[in-house]
Formats: structure tokens, sequence, C-alpha cells
């Protein structure tokens, strides 16, 4: 695995969404660390003066806030870009010139999919992939046939350990946390198996809708848009082996086991659900069949995960915006006190966001002459999401550094892509659902024995199980 420094950043798809929403300001937070002392590249169609470019960059972080002024003057002073048809030769012939003696650069592809062969041609061409390294965004692919060609073209121009899949989940404090908690406590793994985990919930609320993103979305739906990649990849943290090192392949191996165990879904076992108004959105179908919720159930075959059930459950337009993960855990083997029922289990808790929540949830007597007891939760820790720190930035820098734990390696992406395929292929009709609920009624009916979903909850409310 290389560990060079990237010697230049160039990014693909300088004027699009990404670049506005999240490379600019990933960037300019990386100025403001002294982490970007390298020509910043951006290569878009529309000609445009520098100029007007910066002011592009410059609105991209006033809309997210208060501007630094330091970091504003180091990012302008690395800024250049590029204007040019992506098919020709001279678009990377001003690019090779821009880079000037580069031997390295970074270049990032924040270009739809079907762009990707024309730019990696071109940028073959002009000698740009040599010594370079590469980053794609997900989707990658949008089933296992169109993934494996997907990584097909971009190994035609680069090894794998040039190859930087972002994920942006995967730069989430929260979401490394999960490893982290697990393998940093003793007291974890003698319960983190079947024998003491009764089921595992991870659920993905998003209380609004598909904002703006209908044309994209709509091509997409919930399982392909958020289950294959983010939602796969928290299940992989919570549920592998401990890796034999903490080095990028010995993190990733383990994981690629653990997605290899991971049973292909049950058409049978996903419900799939679309929000009431989704087909009045711009840019979708008037009888659009994508799924804005999803909720099912998944099986791992291995020692450690027979017979638990993991339970995925994501969408948009329900009632909040929270990411959580509940561990239940098996009741007491008999009643001493309380009846023995599953309401009174005991419970790990992962909120990834809004707020980076680790809580353990347990019985303690409540005061008085019975022994009775009540609910409580001991929090473990507790703060902010990403700590300020946006999970581009985190990615960003990292494979500008040559370092690839955090980003998704190719075997991966089609083991997990084998997993939600034949839910791809299901055609029954999704159901539809009111706005602000927890998505169609048959979505209980995923959960097992009358279980309820437990829905994310923030902090300050009481414990309700
Ligand atoms: C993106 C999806 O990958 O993740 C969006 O395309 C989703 O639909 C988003 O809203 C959620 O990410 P975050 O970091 O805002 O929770």
């Amino acid at each position: 695995m290389p560990s060079f420094r990237a010697d230049a950043f160039v990014f693909f798809g300088a004027t699009g969404d990404l670049a506005r929403g999240k490379i600019f300001p990933a960037l300019a937070a990386l100025a403001h660390s002294g982490q970007l002392d390298v020509p910043i590249v951006g290569v878009a169609r529309s000609p445009m003066s520098i100029d007007e470019f910066r002011s592009r960059a410059r609105s991209s972080l006033e809309a997210k806030g208060p501007v630094d002024e330091n970091a504003w003057q180091a990012l302008c002073r690395q800024l250049r870009y590029i204007d040019g048809d992506y098919r020709d030769p001279n678009t990377f012939a001003k690019l090779r010139k821009e880079i000037g003696d580069a031997s390295h650069p970074l270049h990032y592809l924040a270009i739809p999919p079907s762009m990707f062969e024309t730019v990696l041609e071109g940028l073959a061409k002009a000698g740009g992939t040599d010594g370079a390294r590469v980053i794609v965004e997900k989707p990658f692919g949008r089933d296992l046939e169109s993934a494996r060609e997907l990584n097909r073209t971009l190994h035609a121009h680069f090894p794998e350990s040039s190859v930087f899949r972002i994920d942006h989940y995967l730069g989430k404090e929260a979401v490394q946390n999960l490893l982290y908690f697990r393998f940093a406590n003793s007291f974890v793994e003698p319960l983190w198996n079947r024998t003491h985990i009764d089921s595992v919930q991870i659920t993905m609320a998003e209380a609004f809708g598909v904002r703006g993103r209908g044309a994209f979305y709509d091509g997409v739906g919930t399982i392909r848009d958020v289950v294959q990649n983010h939602l796969l990849q928290v299940v992989s943290l919570l549920a592998m082996d401990a890796p034999i090192g903490s080095d990028a392949e010995s993190m990733r191996s383990e994981k690629l086991r653990l997605f290899r165990a991971m049973r292909p879904l049950d058409p049978a076992q996903v419900v799939r659900g679309q929000f009431r108004g989704y087909r009045d959105e711009p840019g979708v179908a008037a009888d659009s069949k994508v799924e804005t919720f999803v909720a099912l159930r998944l099986q791992i075959d291995t020692w450690r995960w027979a017979g638990v059930p993991f339970y995925i459950r994501a969408g948009k337009c329900l009632p909040v915006t929270a990411t959580e993960v509940f561990v239940d855990l098996k009741t007491p083997p008999m009643s001493v006190f309380d009846p023995v029922s599953k309401a009174r289990s005991n419970y790990f808790r992962f909120q990834l966001s809004p707020e980076v929540i680790v809580s353990i949830g347990a019985r303690a007597k409540k005061p008085g002459e019975g022994m009775l007891g009540e609910d409580v939760e001991l929090v473990a820790t507790c703060c902010p999401e990403n700590g300020g720190r946006s999970a581009y930035e985190r990615l960003i820098g990292d494979a500008l550094r040559g370092d690839s734990s955090l980003f998704t390696r190719d075997d991966t992406v089609e083991a997990a892509w084998r997993v939600v395929d034949p839910a791809l292929r299901d055609d029954r009709p999704v159901l539809p659902y009111d706005p602000g609920s927890w998505g169609p009624a048959a979505a209980a009916k995923v959960v097992a024995d009358g279980e309820p979903w437990h829905d994310p909850y923030p902090r300050e409310q009481p414990a309700s199980k």
C-alpha cells in the first residue's frame, strides 16, 4: 500500500452538487488545519473564469456558516479551474499543464458513474493516471453485475490499492466508535454473541423527503441509497470479529469475511414503502414503484450470530431524523423480582446521529419497601455528532495521505450487492405510508414474535422500551 502524500487534488464535476455541498467545505476545513498545501484543480464543462469559480466556492462555504478568512485565503491560493469537454483530449492536456510536475495526483470523480470511463481514458492518455489515486462516490453500481463492471473500469487504470471508494458513513466518528467501543472494552466481547444477544435493530430515520433530488432518488430507492452501503457497513462493524491488526488491510479483510457470511435477503422478509406525495415530487415518475422506506430482516451465518436477526429500517418522511442501533440482550433466565419479559431485557443503544450516544439499558430497584424495579439507562458517552468535523474532511484528508482504512474495497462492495440483489428484483408493489408515520403497518411484521421496533429517541426523554 503506497503511503505517499498526494501532490495535487483534482476534482471532476467541480460545479456540481457534491462539490458545492461537501467538497469545498471539506477542503476549507483541511486548509484550516494546514493540511492543504497542494494545487486544487476543479474541472467541469461550464466555461468560467477563476474568479467566478472562487466565488462559487466562497458561496458554498457561506451556505454552511461563517467563513474562516485564513482558511479561505489558503484555499484560494491553491484553487485552479479548467473547463472543457470530458471527451476532448485538450481538457486533459490543460489539466496536465495545470498540475505541473505533480507525480501523485489524487483525482476525485464527483461525476455520474456513466462518465467514469470517458474521464479515466482521457486521463490515462494524458499520462494522468500514472502514480495517481482516484476517489469515487457511492452508489458503486446499481447491482452486483454493474458493480463488477464499474470495478473493471477502475482497475483498467488503477490498481485496487489506489482506488478510494467513499461511503461517508465510515468517516463519521460515531460509526468508528462502534468498532472502538467493541474492541477497546473487555466487558463487551463475552456478551457479543448468540448466547446473550437476542436481536439487533438499526433504524435510519429521516424526517424529510427527497429534498429536490427526486430525479436521482427515483432511479435508486432506499435499498440502493442507504442499505447496500451505509447500513450494511454499520452491520459489519457491529458484527465482525476482531481484526488481527489495526492496519487497513486487516480491517477490511475481517469486514469482508462478515459480508460474505450475510445471507442474501429473502424478499419475503423485506417490506418496501413509499410515502404519500412522493410521486408529486419534481423528477419522480407519476407511477413510480421506487421505495422511500424499507424494513428488513438480515441473517448472518456464523457461529457468533446464527439465529440472531439483524433488523434494518430506513426511510424518508419518518417522524424524526436520527440513526440508532439497538442491541437487545436476552432476558434473565428466570424471575426473582420482576416478571421476566422482553420489555425488561437489557440493551446497548448506539445513537449515531443527531448525537453520538452509547448507553446501556438496565433495571434498578425503585426506592421503597417492595422489590420493584424501573428502567434506567447508563450513558457511557455522549457528544455532538462528529465533534464538528465532517466525514468528508476526514475522508479526503485520509485519501490525500493514502490511508485507505475507511474506504470500501472492491470485494466488499460486491459482497454487499450480493446480499441486497434479491430484494432489488422484488416486484411486489410498494406499500403507501403517511409522511410522519413509521412506514407501512406491514413493517411491524418484519420483527419476530411481536417484538416492537425500537424508535430512536432523544437523550432528554426517559428510556421507554
Ligand atoms: C446519503 C443519501 O448517502 O446519505 C441520502 O444519498 C441520505 O439520501 C444521506 O439523506 C444521509 O447521510 P447523513 O450523513 O446526512 O446522515
